[in-house]
């Protein structure tokens, strides 16, 4: 009996929330994408030039997340500073909306350079450097560069990486080891690889699908 009613209240505890929590609007924000994001990372995502992360597919949450660090001032590392005026004036719902849009996109990946020490990235992606306590980075961001959702409140999801462009991955992995972009779990990771390993995994992960 007493178990039943605290199902009970659970349940009514969690309807309260889903119908109070904002619901996101892809197609408002295919409009957000088009009119402001697209210069950069393309209407559908999947920027040409390095230096613009590819964000089709990504997970909504990471993406909502990390615009409004980077409009709030919380990430400033790297070439955020090119971005934060342009989001300037979008709403919380203007970044929930556009998140939803781009996480519904299509990915296409990029080809990792095969003279590059692809096997060396691809041992790192796949099983770590135990001798250095690297982990598999496919742990936390699976075994196709997918990432997964998570639902903490710093961790809002394990980033998608597969495809990713090489330069962008190579640049966090440096503001992570520099402690420039701020991430507990990366920083410890990235401080323990070498520029040839980080070079390596990134151009493994280019290719990733
Ligand atoms: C003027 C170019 C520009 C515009 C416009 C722009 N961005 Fe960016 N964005 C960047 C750059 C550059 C970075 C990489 C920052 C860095 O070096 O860390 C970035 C990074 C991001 C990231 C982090 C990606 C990751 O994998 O961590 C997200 C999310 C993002 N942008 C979303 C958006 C959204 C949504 C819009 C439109 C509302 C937008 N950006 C508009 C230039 C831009
Ligand atoms: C224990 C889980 C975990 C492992 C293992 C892990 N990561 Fe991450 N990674 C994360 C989390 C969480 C984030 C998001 C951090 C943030 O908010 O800045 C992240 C973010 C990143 C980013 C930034 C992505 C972007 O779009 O800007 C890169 C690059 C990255 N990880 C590379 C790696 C590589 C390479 C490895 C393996 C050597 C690895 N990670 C292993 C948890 C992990």
């Amino acid at each position: 009996m007493k178990r039943l009613t605290l199902l009970a209240l659970v349940l009514a505890a969690g309807a309260v929330s889903a119908a109070t929590a904002p619901k996101a609007d892809p197609e408002k924000g295919r409009q957000v994408a088009t009119t402001v994001c697209a210069s950069c990372h393309a209407a559908d995502g999947n920027s040409g030039i390095a230096m613009y992360p590819k964000l089709s597919a990504q997970h909504p949450a990471y993406i909502y997340k990390q615009t409004l660090d980077i409009k709030d001032g919380k990430r400033t590392s790297g070439s955020s500073g090119v971005m934060k005026p342009m989001v300037a004036a979008l709403s919380e719902q203007d970044i929930r909306n556009v998140a939803a849009y781009y996480a519904k996109q299509q990915p296409k990946s990029g080809e990792a350079n095969p003279k590059d020490n692809v096997e060396l990235g691809a041992k790192i992606y796949r099983g770590g450097l135990a001798e250095q306590k690297i982990p598999a980075c496919m742990s936390c961001h699976g075994p196709a560069g997918a990432g997964m959702p998570a639902g903490g409140t710093e961790i809002v999801s394990y980033p998608r990486l597969g495809g990713q462009h090489k330069d962008y991955i190579v640049a966090q992995m440096k503001a992570y080891k520099a402690g420039q972009r701020k991430n507990n779990i990366m920083i410890d990771i990235a401080k323990r690889m070498s520029d040839d390993e980080v070079n390596a995994v990134a151009n493994f992960i280019q290719g990733l699908r």
